[in-house]
């Protein structure tokens, strides 16, 4: 949530335009990607969805899903030992700390995370079930720049279908 989305919009763009917007775009947008980036982690976690920051979720959860790459959300995510070993320790050393990653979510999900469910609460459930979404691990259908590990509420875009008041409830 944004303290500047209560504004109005001509006076929220002014802002906007005067600060400095990158360094503020990154303290919002939740936990950034780490510099360096394996490329085991952009080749082998980034085939079948987006690469998700590994400050998103604790080290528990991390580990916890490199340990079971067999049996990954319904599929076979299985990697040689090296590279699950490789990837597992750069997953801990990033992984996320404070309290608000603290806790281990609901199967290890970053999209069942408190903080997640709370900077989500204004979209409703069929807006995760629009045929551009599919999942609210779809990041990519809202987040104009996941794909470079960037999540911040200015780099949102609407899903083809929202209602007229799913539009509205959107950046709330
Ligand atoms: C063969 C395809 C495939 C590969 C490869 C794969 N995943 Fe996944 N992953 C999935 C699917 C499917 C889901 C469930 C997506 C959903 O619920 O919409 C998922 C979900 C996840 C989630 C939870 C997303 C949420 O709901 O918050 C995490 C975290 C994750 N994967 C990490 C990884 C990591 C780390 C790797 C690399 C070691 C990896 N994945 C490789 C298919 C894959
Ligand atoms: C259906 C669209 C949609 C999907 C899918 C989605 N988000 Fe979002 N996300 C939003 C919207 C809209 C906001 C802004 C909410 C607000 O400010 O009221 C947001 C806000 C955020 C924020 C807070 C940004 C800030 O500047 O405070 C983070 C972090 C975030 N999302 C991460 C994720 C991650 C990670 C995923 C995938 C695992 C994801 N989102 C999937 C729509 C989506």
């Amino acid at each position: 949530m944004n303290p500047l989305n209560h504004l109005p919009h001509a006076l929220r763009a002014a802002l906007l335009a005067a600060c400095a917007l990158p360094a503020m775009a990154v303290a919002d947008g939740g936990p950034a990607m780490p510099v360096r980036v394996p490329q085991a982690y952009t080749q082998e976690c980034a085939s079948c969805h987006l690469a998700y920051p590994p400050g998103m979720l604790p080290s528990a959860s991390w580990q916890r899903i490199m340990g079971s790459l067999d049996t990954h959300y319904g599929t076979d995510a299985s990697l040689d030992a090296a590279t699950v070993k490789q990837l597992s320790d750069w997953l801990r050393d990033h992984a996320g700390t404070g309290k608000r990653v603290a806790a281990a979510p609901p199967q290890d999900r970053i999209t069942r995370s408190a903080w997640f469910e709370r900077k989500h609460r204004a979209i409703e459930p069929a807006v995760w079930k629009l045929p551009g979404v599919k999942s609210a691990a779809n990041c990519a259908a809202c987040h104009a720049g996941a794909e470079q590990g960037r999540f911040s509420d200015h780099e949102l875009r609407q899903p083809a279908g929202l209602t007229p008041r799913q539009q509205r409830a959107w950046n709330d």
